[in-house]
């Protein structure tokens, strides 16, 4: 059995924000989401969140998720954080210890360090540069004895390349005991959970090392700085993964993966485009430049001009989307549809082979097939208080500059005249009209700019 204790309660100073740290976003989500997204896919018996003072908003942004929050104040090092969560675990488990502000770690290389449940297994990494991080002490044998922090070590430890990541695993029995013998005796007054090392260690207990597979697994954000740089290898590994996979990226340094992507075969995708939320592209899709998509699904063969959106849509197969199209939550396209320059639809249906290719709005629609809506086409949905449909049947035509005022529906086969206010049913088949008739004033005169 897991339980999993996620350390949340450092200021985060270095951020200049009034944001605590663990809620900045990498990838669009929260840097503690990241871990506790990792942490459900490995079915802990139990979560524990160890959050700090100020950080009240912490445990209400991630109220979705079956966790415990219990607040660390004051915060006296990374052992007093652990002993917070103690009373919430239970003794027959194996505890893992995470960190809010280390966001990419995987669930393989977790599933790894869990393989000695029986030892205390830390997660350790070889670096050029290991300066600020606690030291991995070895004997003879090469076994582990201690682990001691830059502000404590002497210059032979100094000089030690593997350095602690902080994750770490234990039994919680043990862990319990040994953090209740903690003291605070060093350069920094703190409570070192990496102290319960040497006491495993004095007990006979095995310490037992792994490796995360990437080195990026285990960075960790204090600056913005530094989560900018998160942000730019997390982008690059998706922008790998696609590429892998077969997708065409105009330039892999320019996509932004805030979620989860799914391409099928010969998917393109131009320069500046950011995917948000779960997004489908299927077989020979092709996005344009500075496209935003956001939790949709795009079927085969459709192509998107540049700088369209896309959000909480399907867009059908084969269909021609933009430029500079918006589709709004609730559009549904089947195949073969043209939405083309500023054309806004929401939360409405347009069937196979229509069109509306430029300047218009449909909004709260069903449109039928083979309909051709006419550019600077309005459904007028909003009365000032509620919203009402509008029906277009198959085949109709839509001339241009028609305002369809809601509720209100369109028969199947008929014409509306261009620049039509349309405020009642239309009969099959029929043309409408609802223009004055065009008059012709012979000998009209012009106004003149008066002379004062
Ligand atoms: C810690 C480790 C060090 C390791 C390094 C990796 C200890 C004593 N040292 O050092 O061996 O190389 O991490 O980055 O564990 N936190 C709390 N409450 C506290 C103190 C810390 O929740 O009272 C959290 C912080 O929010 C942070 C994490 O624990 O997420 C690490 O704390 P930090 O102060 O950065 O530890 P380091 O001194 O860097
Ligand atoms: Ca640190």
């Amino acid at each position: 059995m897991l339980n999993i204790v996620i350390l949340a309660a450092g200021k985060g100073t270095r951020m200049h924000s009034d944001t605590p740290k663990v809620l900045h976003a990498l990838a669009g989500q929260p840097l503690l989401q990241h871990v506790l997204e990792t942490a459900v896919q490995l079915a802990p018996a139990k979560m524990c969140v160890v959050y700090g003072h100020g950080g009240e908003v912490v445990p209400k942004a991630m109220a979705e998720y079956a966790a415990s929050f219990v607040l660390q104040e004051p915060q006296l090092g990374t052992g007093h954080a652990v002993q917070q969560a103690m009373p919430e675990l239970m003794d027959d488990s194996v505890t893992l210890v995470l960190y809010g502000d280390v966001p990419l770690i995987q669930p393989a290389t977790l599933k790894q360090l869990l393989q000695y449940p029986d030892t205390l297994s830390l997660l350790t990494l070889r670096m050029d540069d290991p300066t600020g991080y606690g030291r991995i002490v070895r004997d003879s044998a090469e076994k582990v004895t201690s682990i001691v922090e830059q502000k404590d070590a002497t210059p032979e430890q100094r000089a030690i390349c593997e350095v602690n990541t902080g994750i770490l695993a234990a039994p919680t029995h043990l862990l319990r005991s040994w953090l209740a013998k903690l003291g605070n005796k060093n350069s920094q007054g703190e409570y070192y959970l990496t102290d319960i090392v040497a006491m495993a260690v004095a007990q006979g207990i095995e310490v037992s090392t792994t490796q995360p597979a990437q080195s990026w697994e285990v960075m960790g954000i204090n600056s913005k700085v530094q989560l900018a740089e998160l942000e730019r290898i997390w982008q690059q590994e998706q922008a790998l993964r696609l590429l892998t996979q077969g997708v065409t990226l105009a330039d892999p340094a320019r996509l932004d993966v805030r979620g989860k992507l799914v391409c099928g075969r010969d998917v393109e995708i131009d320069v500046g485009c950011i995917f948000e939320g779960e997004v489908h592209l299927a077989n020979k899709v092709k996005v344009g430049a500075y496209t935003v998509i956001r939790n949709s699904i795009i079927e085969a063969g459709t192509h998107i001009a540049p700088f369209s959106h896309i959000d909480s849509s399907e867009v059908g197969a084969n269909c021609s989307i933009g430029p500079y199209a918006r589709l709004r939550p609730g559009t549904k396209l089947h195949q073969d549809v043209h939405i083309g320059n500023f054309v806004e639809v929401k939360n409405s249906e347009i069937a196979k082979g229509s069109k509306a290719n430029h300047l218009s709005y449909i909004g709260d629609s069903t449109v039928g097939s083979r309909v051709n809506v006419g550019a600077g086409t309005i459904t007028c949905n909003y009365d000032g208080a509620n919203k009402h449909r509008t029906i277009i049947e198959d085949d109709v035509f839509i001339g241009s500059d028609t305002q369809l005022i809601a509720p209100v529906t369109i028969k199947r086969g008929s014409t509306i005249g261009a620049g039509s206010t349309i405020t009642k049913d239309t009969a099959e088949s029929t043309l409408t009209l609802s223009r004055a008739k065009q008059v012709s004033v012979a000998g009209w005169q012009r106004p003149v700019k008066q002379t004062k």
